[in-house]
């Protein structure tokens, strides 16, 4: 579990967790990690922490090393640890691309080079679930990077499940629109790198639809890992835009027949 520290990511940890699963927990924030580590032992589960950050590849395979050593197996791979970021591409710095795709893209990308290999080699089957967004699917205004990294974890998951049924590895993408999280603080994890020197002053943009609690987010991505369900989609809300984005490629594809 990458991103264990907080919100949906703490939320799925102690999911699995009650399910009987024993859990990673991996982070940046160390004092979130004790804290998902702590609620798990608490409720009589057992988990372990490891800082890892997953912008960086020997970092993630360390994460695996010692994920085998601690519990010998690894079931299930949760690509969760994600930033968000907004404001209009016109102003987006190569600090703001580099950031946010390091993190949501090369994060998930680490996490699969680190794991499916021993997944794999262990032929016991499993699961990998990879956090993107209902913006992996829709693409918002003022929210251009933030697209661009989850629309590639939507595409990379696509074809993952294509290739890991073989192995009998499934694949999920976790879509969610909004869930009451600390994901509107990202900011707090961008290094200081990769920190702007102007900071921007663009808001959040707005968003449409319900904001679920964490823990009903995670209970339908533990659903759909049990099912083997690709798309998990926790906002009916979605349902709308996706038809409308949906008519607009089916518009032009029948505009050009006539
Ligand atoms: N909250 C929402 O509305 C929402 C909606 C759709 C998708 N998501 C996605 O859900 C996932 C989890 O986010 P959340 O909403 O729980 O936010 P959150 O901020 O509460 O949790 C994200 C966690 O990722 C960790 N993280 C950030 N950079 C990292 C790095 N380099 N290495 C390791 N960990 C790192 C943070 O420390 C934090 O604990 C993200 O991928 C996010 O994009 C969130």
């Amino acid at each position: 579990m990458t991103g264990g520290a907080s919100g949906i990511g703490r939320a799925l940890a102690q999911g699995l967790a009650r399910e009987g699963m024993r859990v990673v927990v991996s982070d940046l924030d160390e004092a979130g990690l004790a804290g998902t580590v702590q609620a798990i032992r608490a409720a009589g589960g057992e988990a372990q922490a490891i800082r890892t950050d997953v912008t960086q590849p020997g970092e993630v395979q360390s994460l695996a090393e010692q994920a085998v050593r601690a519990f010998r197996r690894v079931h299930v791979l949760c690509n969760n640890a994600g930033v968000a970021l907004w404001g209009g591409l016109e102003n987006a710095t190569l600090r703001d691309w580099q950031w946010v795709l390091s993190v949501n893209l090369w994060g998930v990308i680490h996490g699969l080079q680190a794991f499916v290999p021993r997944m794999i080699a262990q032929h016991e089957g499993g699961h990998i679930l990879n956090t993107a967004s209902m913006a992996g699917l829709i693409a918002s205004q003022g929210l251009g990077i933030y697209n661009t990294s989850k629309y590639a974890v939507v595409g990379l998951s696509e074809t993952l499940a294509k290739d890991l049924r073989p192995y009998g590895i499934g694949v999920s993408v976790l879509c969610p629109m909004g869930v009451a999280t600390q994901i509107r603080a990202s900011e707090r994890s961008r290094p200081s790198h990769l920190r702007n020197e102007a900071p921007s002053a663009a808001e959040p943009v707005e968003l449409i639809g319900r904001t679920l609690p964490p823990e009903t987010v995670a209970a339908m991505a533990i659903d759909a890992i049990r099912h083997n369900q690709l798309y998990v989609i926790t906002h009916e809300e979605g349902l709308e835009p996706l038809r409308r984005r949906f008519q607009r490629l089916e518009q032009a594809i029948l505009a050009r027949k006539t």
